[in-house]
């Protein structure tokens, strides 16, 4: 056989993978490809975006590994955890953990799905590399947590937490809506929508939050991952792309789903909010700046633009979002904050610096949410609500959200469907749930589920045991007795001594 160029070498071991099937029917081989109704003419002209034959895959990928875990067993040997400027930065950690690692493994049975279902043979490539990433991202977090669990409390259980607690209801119902998907939506829902327009705010400002407090350890857990992160981003672009130069038909059914998964990715980083302007004592940047660049500079105005000859428009409620980074952060710290005590992390009472920063980044902070926060200073408690939010049918985040054009009113809205009304936290999530009540109706609701008694009757002993979790691993960080533990561990290695 004659020697082969590189580029027919890439083209033997990326494409012509495939056949036809001839012994059975197309569609029932693929029966999900027709019934979303987006027309494909001739996608074997689309390339991979990954440009990447397997073999250079594992090379870059296990030095990857390898400079990961060089920085974890140094962080561990140097006792890395009480080296880092306050401990309250690990109940964020926490709570990024158990929202992050079971949708990276999500993430990776999603893209097995689309490449099941989708019979192009570029997409099957990069979702097929794709999937093996999220697994990796997936296992990485675990070995992360493996550590920190000696040191810190609420991860030692994690299959447990991230099955059946509220919180992760969030994420779970936001994977589970993908995966229910047809494997278009789902392509655009999670390769699209989540990682090209929000990866960057889930792994950069974390990431870099995580350096200026000095944890090395999940500093390069957010680089390790964030690395593959271009990947997925181009596979999003080209995938959409792709859909809309097919044929002009599909461009309505995909204005909806940017409308909807734009909506949905941006509630569930709701919680990251929270992880670049609060549990970080000091912040590199604020969320509603890290919005402005990565939403609204990159994506709004760069991206869309680009967007307009194919007719595609800004996502239908793009405008909510740009308005609620006023008090995003704050608003779902508060939510946290009453449910503090049923959670698998803790919130903690406001420092006199974090008043200031936060006044200071933030017009609105000091007249609406600083005095609901002082409420906690004689008593940590003072903000818990008794018992468990009740949730927002489709994003499953409490219904505590305000309408941004009169903070004073709530934002939730309602809709009827088959003789029952149903709650949604925003006019985003009104708008999915009225397009498909059947589905969302579907809802596995906590705490209805809790109160009759799915988990156990002895409550709340039985939530706490179907959780994995104690109530001491939840509530005020600060006067907790793994912060205890951590000032007791500075003082064994010298690290409390002030020296000028
Ligand atoms: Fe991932
Ligand atoms: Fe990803
Ligand atoms: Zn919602």
């Amino acid at each position: 056989m004659a020697k082969m160029g590189i580029k027919e070498k890439y083209h033997a071991m990326t494409r012509d993978l495939m056949w036809d099937p001839k012994d059975y029917d197309y569609r029932t081989v693929y029966p999900l490809v027709e019934k979303e109704g987006i027309i494909l003419k001739d996608p074997s002209r689309w390339e991979d975006p990954f440009r990447l034959a397997y073999n250079q895959y594992v090379k870059v990928q296990s030095e990857k590994d390898g400079i990961y875990h060089t920085v974890r067993n140094a962080f561990e040997a140097n006792d890395g955890h009480a080296r880092v400027i306050d401990s309250r930065w690990y109940e964020g950690v926490k709570a990024f953990a158990s929202a992050v690692q079971p949708g990276e493994y999500m993430a990776h049975r999603l893209m097995t799905y689309i490449g099941r279902h989708i019979p192009i043979e570029a997409v099957r490539f990069a979702t097929f590399n794709q999937a093996m990433d999220e697994i990796r991202h997936a296992q990485i977090e675990i070995k992360h947590y493996a550590h920190m669990s000696k040191m810190i409390d609420g991860l030692h259980n994690y299959q447990k937490t991230g099955q059946n607690s509220w919180f992760n209801t969030v994420t779970k119902s936001f994977f589970d809506d993908a995966l229910t998907a047809g494997p278009f939506e789902a392509l655009i829902a999670i390769s699209f929508s989540f990682e090209y327009v929000f990866t960057n705010i889930l792994f950069l400002p974390f990431a870099s939050s995580a350096g200026a407090v000095g944890d090395e350890n999940f500093a390069a857990v957010g680089k390790t991952v964030q690395s593959d992160e271009s990947r997925h981003m181009a596979l999003g672009m080209s995938a959409l792309k792709m859909l809309l130069e097919e044929d002009d038909r599909n461009i309505p059914i995909i204005q909806y789903w940017i409308d909807k998964w734009y909506w949905r990715c941006y509630r569930i980083f709701s919680v990251i909010a929270t992880l670049v302007d609060y549990y970080p004592r000091i912040r590199p940047i604020s969320w509603k700046k890290a919005f402005e660049i990565y939403v609204e500079e990159q994506v709004f105005n760069g991206l869309f633009k680009d967007f307009r000859k194919y007719g595609i428009r800004l996502p239908k409620f793009a405008e909510d979002s740009i308005k609620e980074k006023e008090y995003y952060s704050h608003n779902t710290m508060r939510i946290l904050d009453h449910y503090k005590h049923a959670n698998m992390f803790r919130g903690f009472k406001l420092q006199p610096d974090d008043y200031e920063w936060l006044a200071n980044e933030y017009p609105l902070f000091e007249e609406h949410y600083a005095p609901y926060f002082h409420r906690s200073d004689d008593n940590v408690l003072a903000g818990a609500s008794k018992g468990l939010p009740g949730v927002c049918t489709v994003c499953h985040l409490p219904n505590e959200f305000p309408n941004p054009d009169n903070m004073a009113e709530r934002w939730t809205q309602l809709s009827e469907y088959n003789n029952k009304t149903y709650a949604t936290c925003s006019p985003g999530c009104k708008h999915i749930f009225d397009h498909e009540p059947e589905k969302y109706a579907q809802i596995w609701w906590p705490a209805e589920a809790y109160v009759n008694g799915e988990l156990g009757t002895d409550l709340p002993g039985d939530l706490f045991k179907a959780w994995g979790t104690t109530p001491e691993e939840g509530g005020e960080h600060y006067s907790s007795d793994e912060h205890a533990r951590w000032l007791e561990h500075r003082r064994h290695l010298g690290l409390d001594k002030k020296y000028f």
